[in-house]
């Protein structure tokens, strides 16, 4: 096990009805004066936000409003809602949604009493001390932004991530029926993701991690069948309990604690996003992951891993004398489960070509400056070969 530093300040409060007591819970984190923030509108279809508003008024909390957050969120707009809550005297945000809300607020929480701009702390231009409190209330299982020490932020073509423990939010409200009201492809989009990032930390290179190990395989079993539940039955209280809860311990730093690992598939993942944000992160992802495995078991790297992958996710029958067997009837799996949710499979699914290529592989590797540390090294020439096993 490596050395590793973990802190999950998050407070979690979950459950049914728990959006009920946003007003208590956003006072009893010191807000007097939340900006509430969401995004294109499902908040308001749903209710939530008339229940939340309800609540914050009923705990006599002031509060402001702000929504128009889009899908894969813009560094501009994160700017703007700095300023709103600036200029509206808001002591918190409080972000009501999925992923983007939260990255949005978490990276307009730094600029609210500081000159920054959202963009210029993301590329560590400017290095924040201090932010404004974030609050979340979840309403997609899917990046685990609740608790995670990462935001994400699109400006122009470029998508890019920050991650700091600045970055946690102080409490997360985790009802699972309020996912319930998801469009199936969103449901897949989260179960994808989530799996994603307890995958791609179980794919290290050190295989001695015997406690973290059994809780990732335990976890991927657990969100692979919730998964099917849920999409089957959207309204299944324990399958979408399930996702939520995985989420947030998929990337809240558990899954990391003591491996030496990176998210290079999710990099190559938010070059995709970044070229095109109509691109959902979990559909990209549902594309990458099975071509970053089929890259490493051609090369024959990382086998034991991959063993083992196979049969303990994916409860292929091991074969011992045909190791190669069992390491693609993993990777196989993985990719008819993807299908069975209903997501894209290739590079053209996603609008993107053979063109795109060269582009995506030079902007993730900075013109191939930079090698990221995985199974075996990833560079310029290793991120074009992935890419091209997405065709
Ligand atoms: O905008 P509204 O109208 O609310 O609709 C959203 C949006 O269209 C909709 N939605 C959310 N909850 C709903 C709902 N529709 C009906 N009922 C509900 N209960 O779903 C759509 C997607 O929402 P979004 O917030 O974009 O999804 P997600 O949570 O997957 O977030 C994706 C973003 O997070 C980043 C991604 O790259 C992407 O930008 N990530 C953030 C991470 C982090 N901060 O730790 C880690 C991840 O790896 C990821 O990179
Ligand atoms: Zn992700």
């Amino acid at each position: 096990m490596e050395n590793f530093e973990l802190q999950t300040p998050t407070r979690i409060y979950f459950g049914r009805g728990r959006e009920n007591e946003a007003g208590a819970i956003a006072k009893a984190h010191g807000a007097r004066k939340p900006l509430i923030c969401y995004g294109g509108g499902s908040v308001k279809r749903s209710g939530l936000l008339e229940r939340v508003k309800a609540s914050l008024a009923e705990a006599g909390l002031d509060f402001a409003e702000l929504g128009g957050v889009q899908a894969n969120p813009t560094a501009e707009f994160s700017a703007y809602t700095a300023r709103f809550a600036r200029e509206n005297g808001c002591d918190m945000l409080l972000a009501v949604g999925g992923g983007s809300v939260i990255d949005s607020a978490k990276m307009a929480a730094y600029c609210v009493h500081t000159d920054f701009e959202p963009w210029d702390v993301t590329m560590k231009r400017a290095v924040p001390t201090e932010r404004v409190p974030v609050g979340v209330i979840l309403t997609i299982a899917a990046t685990g932004s609740e608790m995670s020490d990462s935001a994400v932020l699109t400006n122009g073509k470029l998508k890019r991530g920050f991650n700091s423990d600045l970055n946690r939010p102080v409490f997360a409200i985790m009802n699972p029926e309020l996912t319930f009201t998801l469009p199936p492809f969103q449901t897949a989009c989260g179960v994808v993701d989530i799996l994603m990032h307890t995958m791609e930390r179980y794919m290290c290179t050190n295989t001695d991690n015997d406690l973290v190990d059994k809780l990732a395989e335990g976890e991927l079993r657990a969100v692979i069948a919730a998964g099917r539940r849920a999409m089957a039955e959207p309204e299944d209280y324990e399958a979408r309990a399930t996702l939520m809860l995985a989420g947030s311990l998929s990337h809240n730093g558990l899954m990391g604690a003591g491996r030496a690992c990176g998210l290079w598939a999710h990099k190559l993942e938010h070059e995709m996003s970044g070229l095109d944000d109509r691109i959902a992160h979990g559909a990209g992802l549902a594309v990458v992951w099975p071509a970053y495995l089929q890259f490493f078991a051609n090369r024959g790297a990382g086998r034991e891993r991959l063993f083992r992958y196979a049969v303990n996710v994916w409860g292929v029958e091991p074969d011992y004398t045909h190791p190669e067997r069992t390491i693609q009837g993993g990777i196989d799996a993985c990719r008819a489960y993807f299908d069975s949710l209903g997501m894209p499979s290739r590079l053209g699914d996603l609008g993107l070509t053979e063109a795109d290529i060269p582009v995506m592989a030079a902007s993730a590797t900075d013109n191939g400056r930079i090698s990221y540390p995985a199974i075996i090294p990833m560079g310029l020439e290793e991120s074009v070969e992935i890419y091209r096993l997405c065709l």
